[in-house]
């Protein structure tokens, strides 16, 4: 499919979230939010287990996701409550799936979990993926055991490819099965995910969605 309308998206709101494009000044919010949710992440996130949570570290990360995401080479997006005031967790539409599509990955501070608010970025996401960005695929790629981001996927009416054996990094040198769970463009309309009702908008905040 052809882009259909202008992007990247810089700002997307939904019901309860404000998903925007990282600033370096997040990186106090970001390294408290990591920090309050470590054990929950470990299991899940590599980068949970081996990366600095410094704040000079969380710096040089935002700052290298803000040059990604300006240069058109991977949009990583901060998670924050509607008001843009705290910071709930990380989520991107990221360009490792290749050409013509986009994979979603998301975590989210411990005590906000539970609240469908996973499905809710992601089903915004999706959007602005089929709509803006005109891939022909989304993609969620999550361990079979992580049950939660698994029912994300379905929930919004992705259907499962299959599952690679051994090929994600787990703890202490160990490998982790990966599901990938896949939306097609022609599914995307009657998907759950195209009935989110959100506003996104460019890099000047014109609204394009
Ligand atoms: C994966 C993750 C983002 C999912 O977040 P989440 O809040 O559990 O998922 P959702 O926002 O979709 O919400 C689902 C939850 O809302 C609850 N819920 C509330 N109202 C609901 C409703 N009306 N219908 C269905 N579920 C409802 C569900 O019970 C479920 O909570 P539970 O798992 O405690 O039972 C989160 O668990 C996380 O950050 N995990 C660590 C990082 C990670 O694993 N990332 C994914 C890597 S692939």
């Amino acid at each position: 499919m052809a882009k259909t309308l202008p992007g990247p998206v810089y700002h997307i709101k939904t019901r309860r979230l404000t998903l925007r494009c990282w600033a370096p000044t997040d990186a106090p919010r970001l390294e408290q939010a990591i920090a309050s949710s470590l054990e929950h992440l470990r299991p899940w996130m590599p980068w949970a287990r081996s990366q600095s949570q410094d704040i000079d570290a969380q710096v040089a990360l935002l700052r290298r996701f803000r040059g990604d995401f300006d240069h058109g080479r991977d949009f990583h997006y901060g998670v924050f409550d509607r008001d843009d005031r705290e910071l709930y967790g990380g989520t991107g539409l990221h360009t490792s799936a290749g050409e013509g599509a986009r994979a979603i990955g998301y975590w989210l501070r411990a005590d906000q979990t539970g609240k469908l608010l996973a499905t809710e970025l992601a089903a915004a996401l999706t959007q602005v993926a089929f709509r803006v960005d005109g891939v022909r695929r989304v993609e969620i790629h999550c361990d079979p055991l992580n049950v939660r981001s698994v029912e994300v996927a379905r929930r919004l009416g992705f259907t499962c490819e299959g599952t690679l054996r051994h090929r994600l990094p787990g703890p202490d040198g160990t490998r982790r099965d990966e599901m990938i769970w896949t939306l097609h463009e022609a599914e995307y309309p009657s998907s759950p995910a195209a009935s989110a009702e959100i506003e996104a908008y460019d890099a000047l905040g014109r609204r394009v969605l």
